[in-house]
């Protein structure tokens, strides 16, 4: 299938270049969501009783996507959470390396809880930074965004795997936001050991889910000195990190949703998926050069992420929107963000607004 747009309802006079804030849900699963709803709360049915039978089976559909076992899997209602709760299971003195200006909710955590860190620089040639201060200054934590908010410069994953392979004792965590559904992630072969992403960017899903994978190294770090008394009877059967990423209960349509999109982006199968979004973002990448609106030597990186940030004035965001274009202001300019809802279509629209508005 070539035409994913159909897929989605978008109204003819809207570009959509918005997934970096937040992802179009597809047409069927916005269907699903409201039969489920009425299902769940008709007070005959027997789908609130199905509340764990279902988290299980939500938990499974992610874990085969990203090629993670089963239980190391867990939901969580966005990445933030999910990164707290892994902040809150690390001794206090653990060392971490991060990068300059990474997403907020990323750095802030950290940072404020009093964790020991220091930052490498966020150019082009990031991956030689992070080596170099890994080597030398030796934390024991690497935390990143796999794809960054404001520039959309991606960390090449394969960099990642050869880190972890020279040294294996670098717990490496990777914020997914911004590339797990514009990419695939085969988790087990990736080097990293916590993996943590909302669904409501590239995954489709709307606000309200998420997920984080730990992998055996991580589990033997995170709450190693939990006082455990004997488990509640409710509790029977629940490994000790569900108590902590997966207290209390939580909501089977957001989750469901994140399901529902992922069973999509299946069948239609991820390497295509990602052509089309590649291809997309490589033509768009030149054009965009022609015109001097992206640093030149970010096109010159390995992996180009399909987010990017157009040197265009800020005071020029009024009229993208006049004109129908779903984009955002950040860094010093205007982002946008390709899926596989966009098309060839969308990008000359795109040009051609920013060519006859002499941007
Ligand atoms: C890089 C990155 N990570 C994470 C998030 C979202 O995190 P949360 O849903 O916890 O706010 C965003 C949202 O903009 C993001 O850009």
């Amino acid at each position: 299938m070539s035409n994913y747009k159909s897929l989605f309802e978008i109204p003819e006079d809207i570009i959509y270049l918005n997934t970096a804030g937040s992802g179009l849900i597809p047409t069927a699963i916005k269907r699903w969501r409201g039969e489920r709803d009425a299902l769940f709360f008709n007070t005959a049915g027997d789908l609130r009783e199905q509340q764990g039978a279902f988290m299980n089976s939500v938990k499974e559909t992610i874990a085969n996507f990203i090629n993670a076992e089963r239980d190391q899997l867990y939901a969580s209602s966005n990445f933030s959470t999910a990164l707290i709760t892994v902040l809150n299971g690390l001794p206090k003195d653990t060392e971490f390396l991060l990068l300059e200006a990474d997403y907020p909710s990323l750095n802030f955590p950290i940072i404020s809880r009093g964790f020991k860190h220091s930052f490498v620089p966020l150019d082009t040639q990031l991956e030689q930074h992070i080596y170099e201060a890994v080597k030398t200054r030796k934390p024991q934590v690497l935390a990143l965004s796999l794809v960054q908010y404001i520039s959309g410069l991606q960390v090449e994953l394969t960099f990642l795997q050869a880190l972890k392979q020279e040294f294996p004792a670098l717990l490496i965590i990777a914020d997914g936001t911004q590339y797990l559904g514009a990419a695939a992630l085969d988790f087990a072969q990736s080097g990293i050991d916590i993996f943590a992403a909302s669904g409501y960017k590239w995954l489709l899903s709307g606000y309200g889910n998420g997920f984080v994978a730990v992998s055996a190294y991580a589990k033997e770090i995170l709450y190693r000195d939990a006082k455990m008394t004997a488990l509640e009877k409710m509790w029977e059967g629940r490994d000790l990190l569900s108590l902590y990423f997966e207290p209390g209960h939580t909501d089977t349509l957001a989750h469901g949703t994140l399901q529902k999109s992922i069973e999509l982006l299946t069948s239609l199968g991820m390497p295509a998926v990602e052509r089309h979004i590649q291809n997309l973002t490589s033509t768009a990448a030149q054009e965009f050069q022609k015109r001097h609106l992206i640093a030149p030597e970010l096109s010159l990186r390995k992996q180009q992420s399909p987010l990017f940030n157009l040197q265009i004035d800020q005071a020029k965001y009024p009229f993208f929107l006049e004109k129908g274009v779903k984009c955002f202001p950040r860094g010093k300019g205007i982002r946008i963000a390709f899926h596989l809802y966009n098309d060839e279509q969308d990008l000359e629209r795109l040009l051609k607004i920013i060519d006859n508005g002499k941007i």
